[in-house]
């Protein structure tokens, strides 16, 4: 009796482990591997309790379809190691532990594991050892930063297996031995990195020379940055074979010769950092090298018989030329003119015996001291045979407000809000100017700003402070604070995103402080959270909590089974809004839908090919989006959700209905949907060419002429003048951007993907106010700060569109946003208003794009920060209709009068502006738009 009885209740606590199983979202494996992953680590998150991570929204833990797929965890002070347990995250494909001094240790043999990893960040924390040779199974990885640790040992060969890596820091480490490079024994090495942008190798213990090999014609290097190290012997010739090189840094090494011949090769280079080496010989001829902004060879043996050349002083965006401690002599003459970009040189102890300024006032700094010529009577008190070296301050000022004292270490924002801020160094690899002003400090502090708003984190502020350079490697660097909206402190869910937008590079700085790293803080003030317990201890408790619960629930419903079941099927009946569609399911037709159909899974599954990889033709954040085929030979696009971005039923009906409703032929239309098996479905008409995003970025190899472009923009201008004016009630999209602007096979702009939409029914005063949502660089920001929506957020957002219309540039590129680029260049009373520089080429090759300057006016009133400067989408539709009469044809005529001339045409090469920064790290991320917090 007693035995049958424990074999029954183990019986049952095993059907309950299974029944809790089931229920927690998370996969198991990774649950457990995640369980001993952290289970030595201190400072966890209190919020990391239970047994379901992707369920209960852990902090810096991100699962897709049940797995967990990213570790994001900078910044969140966390204490223990790196165990080999990683090994079972196995779809991880995001790993950032930056900024936990308290994470130390070796890396495990098993990252190897990880094959589907794409980005691996571990900036600034305590690990050691070797880098593993297990490094090289990854094959994805795009990211890899393990700067400023203590790695020792050298850097494996096997780094050369990592065909897809674009960024490879692993600076400030203490990586000896020689610089890794293939060999015909099949030894692997940084020469097969045929996608790397930016090899920073800089402070680390690398010896040997730098080999030939290393470089060659095929590579699209942009930094290439070797300094602090031991190498010895020559710079390779083979360098000037990389075309793409921006950055070069050798500076504190042991290297002698001179510079390359052909180093007039590097035609893109901007910043030359050769001092504290062995070079001799004469200096340098780098005339026509016309992009170079900053040089620095001070502190080697170069000569300079009897004048210094002039190229020192008449390179047109040169800043910058520091050759102090050399052996240049003869005269240093400048009265025949220099370039206006000119902010320093610096010439001090050298052997210049005569100096020529001319009559003219310099707007530079020329610092002679230490040379013979200053020793001459007359001369030695002038400023340029002073010392001054010093770095002006710099602490970003109140914001027309005047600062708070604060209490409890409380620090004034520069809204004068007292609260503790997240800081960290912000650090420069290579400058491009010398003399930082005002406008270049709000340039970062500015883009900063705009970073974090565009990835919706709850920031108030930036600012920058204590600017140094650092002489053991001269970085110039300082402190960023960033301060929190609304609230005095930053829990761990802000501090770990902020910190992984500046860890992963998300953050683009300006070029002129590129490229960067970052190095957080500890943050001491995580607030408003339960008292610190061991999340295990907890973990166990709540797991026999449950394990009780539903011991009784189950005891309930077996006790009752038939009865439940009855009220379950009544009560689901009650909450299921389709339901009084259900009666018309069997004919296939919603009643209130006008023609959408209702599909069931089986069916959808049919026609999609089993949801097949290879119909799979789009992939977000949302889910995926299948390409289908109906019976009739119809084509959809099947937009299937993922379950994290599931909605309630209530409003997946809205949503149907809302879309059911709205008919225009600039508008994707929904031919049907699903909800069926805890599937959310929708079934949209195919719409062949893609988005025009892919357009402009070449991707989709349609050619788009100014024409062609000027029809997209009024075909997408009515289709949303529609949403706003003639759908009842009015709709805001809320995420207008090229990718979402489909183009049929006429190549007509079809408006697509209201899934963030918003009705404005109920809305008298013309807006309502939700979470802020939208896509980065498309952000209204008066939707931004006030959170009310009304149709100008969307004028913005269209404004922006017909920006990267002209200019095929992303809207935030390089760390600079089109619409202040666009306003910085301008000049009306020019040609094109002087624009040239960031039209896109392909249409100012021919001839003149008529009508463009009033194309861009317009643009450029649709993203007025006031949105009652803005005008309304009908405007808009006027006024590019008035252009398109400018250039001599109908604006109402279809495309068919040009549809000849404009066919798609597909393959070949197009060379592309957007091709040059090809490499788009946020779009490693599920989705670069901006989710609720
Ligand atoms: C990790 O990789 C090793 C060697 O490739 C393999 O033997 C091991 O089974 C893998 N571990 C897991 C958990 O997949
Ligand atoms: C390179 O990658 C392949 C997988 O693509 C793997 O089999 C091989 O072991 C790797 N080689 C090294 C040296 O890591
Ligand atoms: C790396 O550092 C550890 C101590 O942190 C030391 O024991 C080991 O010998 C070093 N290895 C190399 C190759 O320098
Ligand atoms: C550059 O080097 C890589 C690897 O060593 C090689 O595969 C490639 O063919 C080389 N390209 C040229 C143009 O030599
Ligand atoms: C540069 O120095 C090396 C030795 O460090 C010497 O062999 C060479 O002749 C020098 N070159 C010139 C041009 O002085
Ligand atoms: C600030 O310096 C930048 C170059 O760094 C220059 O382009 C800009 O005109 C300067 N602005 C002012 C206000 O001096």
């Amino acid at each position: 009796m007693e035995q049958q009885d424990s074999v029954f209740f183990l019986l049952l606590l095993f059907l309950l482990f299974q029944v809790m199983l089931v229920a927690a979202q998370t996969s198991s494996q990774d649950f457990s591997g995640l369980q001993s992953l952290t289970q030595s680590w201190t400072n966890k998150p209190p919020n990391w309790v239970g047994t379901d991570p992707c369920g209960s929204n852990w902090d810096g833990i991100t699962c897709t379809n049940s797995r967990i797929t990213q570790l994001r965890l900078s910044g969140l002070t966390l204490v223990g190691q790196l165990s080999s347990a990683i090994e079972s995250l196995s779809e991880l494909d995001t790993v950032d532990l930056s900024y936990n001094t308290g994470l130390t240790g070796t890396i495990p043999k098993e990252i190897g594991n990880l094959t589907k990893l794409k980005s691996l960040a571990l900036v600034g924390c305590g690990f050691y050892g070797p880098i593993p040779d297990s490094i090289g199974s990854l094959k994805q990885l795009t990211f890899l930063a393990l700067n400023s640790n203590r790695f020792n040992g050298s850097i494996p060969h096997s780094i050369g297996n990592l065909s897809n890596i674009n960024w490879l820091d692993l600076s400030d480490n203490q990586l000896g031995g020689p610089i890794p490079v293939s060999d015909d024994r099949g030894q692997l090495g940084l020469d097969l990195l045929l996608k790397a942008q930016h090899f920073h190798m800089g402070d680390n213990k690398l010896s040997g020379q730098i080999p030939s090999k290393l470089f060659n014609s095929s590579m699209i290097l942009v930094h290439v940055l070797f300094y602090g190290n031991q190498l010895v012997g020559t710079i390779p010739s083979s360098l000037s074979l990389v075309s793409t090189v921006e950055v070069v840094r050798f500076d504190k090494n042991g290297l002698t010769g001179g510079v390359p011949s052909n180093f007039n090769k590097l035609g893109q280079l901007s910043e030359l950092y050769l001092s504290d080496n062995n070079f001799n010989g004469s200096l340098p001829d780098l005339s026509g090298m016309n992009s170079l902004t900053y040089v620095d060879m001070s502190n080697n043996s170069f000569t300079s018989s009897d004048y210094i050349p002039s190229w020192v002083t008449s390179l047109e965006v040169l800043t910058t030329v520091i050759l102090e401690d050399n052996q240049l002599g003869g005269t240093f003459n400048i009265s025949n003119g220099y370039s206006t970009s000119l902010q320093l040189i610096n010439l001090q102890n050298n052997a210049i015996t005569d100096y020529k300024p001319g009559n003219q006032k310099i707007n530079f700094e020329v610092i002679l001291s230490g040379n013979p010529f200053c020793l001459e009577n007359g001369v030695s008190q002038q400023s340029y045979c002073q010392v001054v070296t010093a770095i002006p301050s710099y602490s970003t000022p109140a914001n027309n407000c005047s600062a708070q004292t604060c209490s409890n270490s409380q620090i004034s924002s520069p809204n004068c809000k007292c609260a503790y801020p997240y800081t960290g160094s912000l650090i420069s690899r290579a400058l491009s100017i010398s003399i930082f002003n005002t406008t270049d400090y709000q340039d970062i502090e500015k883009s900063l700003l705009a970073s974090f708003r565009a990835q919706n984190l709850p920031v108030d502020s930036v600012s920058l402070s204590n600017p140094t350079k650092n002489s053991s490697n001269d970085n110039f660097q300082f402190t960023l604070s960033v301060f929190p909206y609304q609230i005095d402190r930053f829990n761990r869910s802000g501090v770990s995103q902020i910190a992984f937008v500046l860890s992963n590079q998300i953050y683009k700085a300006p070029e002129f402080f590129s490229p960067y790293f970052f190095i957080g803080d500890d943050y001491g003030y995580y607030g408003g959270e339960p008292k610190k317990s061991s999340s295990i201890h907890t973990g166990v408790i709540v797991g026999v909590v449950l394990a009780v619960v539903a011991f009784l629930v189950l005891a309930v419903l077996a006790g009752m089974y038939a009865i439940s079941q009855k009220r379950r099927a009544q009560r689901m009946k009650e909450q299921n809004p389709f339901v009084n569609w259900e009666q018309n399911k069997d004919n296939g037709i919603a009643p209130q839908l006008k023609g959408a159909r209702w599909f069931s899974f089986d069916e959808l599954r049919r026609y999609s090919n089993n949801f097949a990889e290879a119909n799979t033709i789009g992939t977000g954040g949302y889910g995926q989006v299948y390409q289908g085929v109906l019976p009739t030979g119809e084509l959809v696009a099947i937009k299937r959700a993922a379950k994290q971005s599931m909605q309630g039923a209530a409003e997946f009906k809205t949503e149907i209905e809302l879309l059911s409703r709205v008919h225009h032929k600039n508008l994707v239309s929904l031919v049907g949907f699903c909800f069926e098996k805890g599937e959310q479905m929708l079934v949209y008409e195919y719409i062949p060419n893609g988005t025009l995003m892919d357009s402009l970025t070449g991707k989709s190899g349609i050619w788009m002429d100014w024409i062609r472009r000027l029809k997209v923009t009024l075909g997408s201008a009515k289709g949303l003048t529609y949403l706003h004016e003639l759908a009842n009630p009015p709709i805001i999209h809320r995420d207008i951007k090229s990718g979402n602007i489909l183009l049929d096979s006429h190549l007509n702009a079809k408006v697509a993907d209201f899934g963030l939409s918003k009705l404005l029914a109920d809305s008298d005063v013309g807006h309502v106010t939700t979470q802020v949502k939208g896509t980065m660089g498309y952000l209204d920001p008066e939707y931004y700060m006030t959170t009310q929506l009304t149709e100008k957020s969307d004028v913005y957002s269209f404004g922006v569109l017909m920006l990267e219309l002209v200019t095929a540039r992303r809207p935030i590129e390089q760390g600079k946003f089109i619409v202040r680029e666009v306003n910085r260049i301008m000049d009306t009373s020019k040609d094109l208003y002087n624009l040239h520089s960031i039209l896109d080429p392909t249409i100012i090759k021919e001839t003149k794009p008529k009508g463009l300057e009033k194309f861009v006016e317009l643009a450029l009133r649709c993203v007025k920060e006031h949105a009652h400067d803005r005008p309304s989408m009908a405007d808009v539709v006027k006024e590019v209709e008035h252009i398109i009469e400018l250039v001599g044809l109908n604006p109402n005529s279809e495309s068919a009068s040009t549809s000849e001339a404009y066919d798609v045409e597909k393959g070949g090469d197009i060379i592309h502006p957007y091709g040059k920064e090809d490499f788009n790290y946020s779009g490693l991320f599920p989705s670069s738009k901006v989710e609720p917090l």
